[in-house]
């Protein structure tokens, strides 16, 4: 938002009855004139006033911007739709306590304060005050806070500190941020900021045709619900104001020196920044929407989203999709509804914390209510869905009530303490006679299904079989412990299938493995309870004399390795999908090591073992294998070290031990090459012998990260998010395995915006590292994909 403001002469054409202002003031007094070209400036020198042309722009305008910064940020445009095309402007102040902009040319009004309720003021002035804010007083006002009119009550774009957006509920004023239509035209564009005062007031970011685009969620005290990236910061201090006369939420800087603004910006993005004196620019501490889910009502009545899942947008408890299959295809139009409805007498509910509140436009509340209170409140209507306390801060105050559809609902539960409660009406009595009814069909059901499911298997998987004329021979594996079914396959089936094209992958393992058959199933079995979404699934297996094999489902798009590290590919993936494959894998590795009833070290963690399902949602393939099969799971040495160069931990690479910790370095490694698009393993740069490890490492500690992203990354970047990826990441990549963070810290740490802690210096940075111990190292066979099918040959012991 760089104007240059073009000091154009002054033309006096328009100085007869003024006189010339002298500029060394702040302030323009009755019959001073301001033509083009002259300044006023606050006295603390932060602001400046006068006539101005955006970048790219020949019209001129009359408007307020930062003086100390040399790019002239312009915070205040008067009259914005109707520019001055010409340099015939001047600004005066009347008589009676008017601000006006003549047009010089033909002496009419241009623009007016119209600040009316002037009639008494013997003595008007107009100034500039050092907050920005352009004021018309008296000067025979005994309160020098008494404004006529001020430039804060008629916002551009733009929140300074001590400015108050909302509503005045005495005389009607209302203070919205409208963005510029383009960053060199100030016109009203599409996007404005305001408060919504229905219900319990909130703010809202609107898009054009008063669609809602971003809601902050009422204000629980402390902040607002769903805006946690608002908290106690060094810069500036906020608060929101409600009572009988206003509402409204406002800022003020700590030290006045250190300046931040808020602007919506003509995209259509709430930011915040603040001016950073070293690199002489301002720098973005918080932007609104965030992310997918602050985009409003993404998941439509009843739905949460949470962005630490994919799809991110699921039912509340007790409700399920309205149209199932569009939600299938994560279409989440519809929303969700009760599974059983409600009865209005045996009603419960249930208890939800850490959550951006629903749309209180339709809420009632009453703010000296008791939590208990508001439940019976609640109870006794039939039409109340749900209630929550207003105020987090002690015991927890006040009494909100929903009478609508529970709309925007997100998950923050990763983002800290805040503790909220949303309870949601069911039915218990419909739920204790469903349960008496399930039991009692449970039996019959369980045999039924595994007798169908079974079939169905069959025709799934032996269709291509039966269409190549063998049929398929197929029978299920059982355990006695479980449900799981897994079809064996002979081998004439699968390689038929192959023939024909069938979209599955194989894996075939080494036929000099010491497992006996049954250890072989049972594995299998245990492997294909493994069952998440990023993690490739095994369909099946097949056992041939001393083959076997194992079948997964087929992964269209191939795997990360074919993406990040192409020139062309790497294109595809913007930010939010790479954001979105990063947390895939913490998750899918969370299962792994954590959540799954093995515990599953994959000990092969990288790029080419990272698939994309068609919606570029990664699986993490070849989990495990080689670990489980050959024998105890928590043994935590191994003779032959299997991995891949680049992506293996000191102590593993060097001395065979592995634990969880080993696939967490793999990780941070893996979070490194997403951003950057480079490879560990021969990364090079000209001033130093570090690979991606160390050069990330450096940049790092230099405060340089920025300079780590990848290039074609410039346009979908979320910058916060990124750097809190690197950070991660390098936490992930410490020398000490025990100073490295488990999985489950890892998913936390993406998904809120705590602090993180220093990380110390990682392993294996310089690239030489790798080479010493050489001999010991023996990396894994290689893979061999192609289009219809892969077949990877691993090594098991
Ligand atoms: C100023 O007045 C002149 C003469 O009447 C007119 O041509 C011009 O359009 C006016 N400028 C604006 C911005 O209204
Ligand atoms: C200036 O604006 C006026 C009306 O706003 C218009 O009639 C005139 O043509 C414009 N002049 C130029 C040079 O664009
Ligand atoms: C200012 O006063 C005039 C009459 O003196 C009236 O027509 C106009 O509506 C008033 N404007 C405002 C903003 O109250
Ligand atoms: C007029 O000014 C007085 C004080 O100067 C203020 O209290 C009052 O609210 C103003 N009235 C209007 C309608 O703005
Ligand atoms: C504003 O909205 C209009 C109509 O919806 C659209 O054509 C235009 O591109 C939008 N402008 C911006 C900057 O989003
Ligand atoms: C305020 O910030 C300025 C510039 O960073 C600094 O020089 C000054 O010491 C700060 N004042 C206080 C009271 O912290
Ligand atoms: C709010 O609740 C308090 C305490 O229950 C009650 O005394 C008060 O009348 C209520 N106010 C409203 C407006 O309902």
């Amino acid at each position: 938002m760089a104007q240059s403001l073009t000091k154009l002469a002054f033309l006096c054409c328009f100085c007869l009855s003024t006189l010339l202002f002298s500029h060394a003031s702040d302030s323009i007094l009755p019959h001073q004139s301001l033509p083009d070209g002259k300044l006023v400036v606050s006295s603390n020198g932060a602001f400046e006033m006068g006539f101005f042309s955006p970048d790219n722009s020949k019209n001129r305008f009359f408007g307020i911007w930062y003086k100390i910064i040399s790019t002239g940020t312009v915070v205040w445009v008067a009259k914005r739709d109707s520019p001055l095309n010409d340099t015939s402007g001047a600004l005066t102040l009347t008589q009676d306590g008017n601000l006006i902009v003549l047009n010089t040319t033909n002496g009419n009004d241009f623009w007016s304060s119209r600040s009316n309720n002037t009639t008494n003021n013997q003595n008007p002035v107009a100034q500039l005050l050092e907050s920005g804010n352009l004021v018309i007083r008296d000067a025979n006002d005994e309160n020098p806070g008494n404004y006529l009119w001020q430039s804060f009550d008629h916002p551009s774009d733009t929140a300074l500190p001590g400015m108050k957006m909302g509503k005045n509920l005495v005389n009607g004023l209302d203070r919205v941020l409208q963005s510029w239509k383009t960053s060199d035209d100030p016109s009203t564009g599409n996007y404005s900021f305001l408060l919504d005062s229905h219900g319990f007031p909130q703010l809202f970011l609107m898009g054009s045709g008063s669609v809602e685009r971003f809601r902050s969620g009422p204000w629980n005290g402390e902040r607002f619900s769903g805006a946690p990236g608002l908290k106690e910061n060094p810069i500036y201090t906020f608060e929101f104001v409600f009572n009988q006369e206003e509402i409204y939420y406002t800022f003020r800087l700590i030290n006045s020196s250190v300046f931040s603004r808020l602007v919506l910006s003509p995209t259509g993005i709430l930011q915040r920044f603040s001016w950073n004196y070293r690199s002489q620019d301002w720098t973005t501490l918080i932007n609104a929407p965030a992310d997918n889910c602050d985009n409003y009502g993404i998941c439509y009545g009843y739905g949460i989203c949470d962005i630490s899942i994919n799809p991110v947008c699921s039912c509340l408890d007790k409700f399920k999709p309205q149209k199932e299959k569009d939600w299938a295809s994560a279409v989440w139009s519809g929303g969700c509804e009760r599974k059983t409805p409600l009865n209005c007498k045996n009603d419960g509910f249930v208890r939800y914390s850490g959550v951006k509140l629903p749309d209180t436009r339709n809420s009632w509340y009453n703010q000296s209510m008791k939590l208990e209170e508001c439940e019976k409140m609640c109870m006794k209507d039939c039409s109340c869905m749900a209630y929550a306390n207003i105020d987090i801060r002690g015991k927890g105050n006040g009494c909100l009530l929903w009478f609508e559809d529970l709309m925007d609902i997100k998950n923050l539960a990763s983002s800290g303490r805040m503790v909220k409660i949303i309870r949601v009406c069911l039915t218990l009595l419909a739920v204790i006679l469903l349960l008496g009814l399930i039991l009692t069909l449970y039996a019959w059901k369980k045999k039924h299904k595994k007798h169908k499911e079974d079939t169905q298997r069959q025709q799934e998987l032996t269709r291509e079989g039966t269409l190549g004329g063998s049929s398929g021979h197929t029978h299920g594996v059982e355990s006695n412990t479980n449900d799981v079914e897994l079809p064996l396959f002979d081998l004439a089936t699968i390689l038929d299938g192959m023939l024909q094209g069938q979209e599955i992958a194989m894996k075939r393992l080494s036929k000099y493995s010491t497992q006996g058959l049954d250890e072989f199933k049972n594995e299998v079995l245990l492997i294909a309870k493994l069952q998440h979404r990023n993690l490739v699934r095994l369909l099946g297996c097949c056992i041939d004399g001393e083959e076997k094999m194992l079948i997964y489902e087929f992964m269209p798009n191939n795997s990360l390795e074919t993406f990040i590290f192409d020139e062309n590919q790497r294109k595809l993936l913007d930010w939010p999908s790479r954001f979105r494959i990063i947390n895939g894998i913490a998750r899918g590795l969370l299962y792994l090591h954590q959540d799954s009833r093995l515990r599953i070290i994959h000990r092969d963690l990288k790029a080419g073992n990272i698939l994309l399902d068609e919606g570029m949602n990664p699986k993490i393939s070849d989990f495990g294998m080689a670990r489980s099969f050959g024998g105890s799971v928590t043994e935590a040495n191994t003779r032959r070290v299997v991995g891949t160069y680049g992506y293996m931990s000191p102590e593993y690479a060097v001395d065979g031990n592995f634990s969880v910790k080993s696939d967490v370095f793999s990780f941070g490694v893996l979070v490194l090459e997403i951003i950057s698009g480079t490879r560990n393993r021969g990364f090079f740069h000209p001033d130093h012998h570090h690979n991606l490890i160390g050069h990330a490492w450096i940049l790092h500690n230099e405060g340089r990260s920025l300079e780590l992203i990848d290039t074609h990354l410039n346009k979908s970047i979320h910058l916060s998010e990124i750097l809190r990826c690197i950070h991660v990441g390098l936490l992930c990549l410490q020398q000490s395995p025990e100073d490295r963070p488990s999985m489950s810290n890892v998913v936390l740490m993406l998904g809120s915006d705590g602090a993180l802690p220093h990380p110390k210096e990682p392993g294996f940075f310089t690239a030489r590292n790798l080479f010493y111990e050489g001999e010991t190292l023996s990396s894994k066979p290689t893979e061999s994909s192609g289009n219809e099918l892969s077949i990877t040959i691993m090594e098991a012991r």
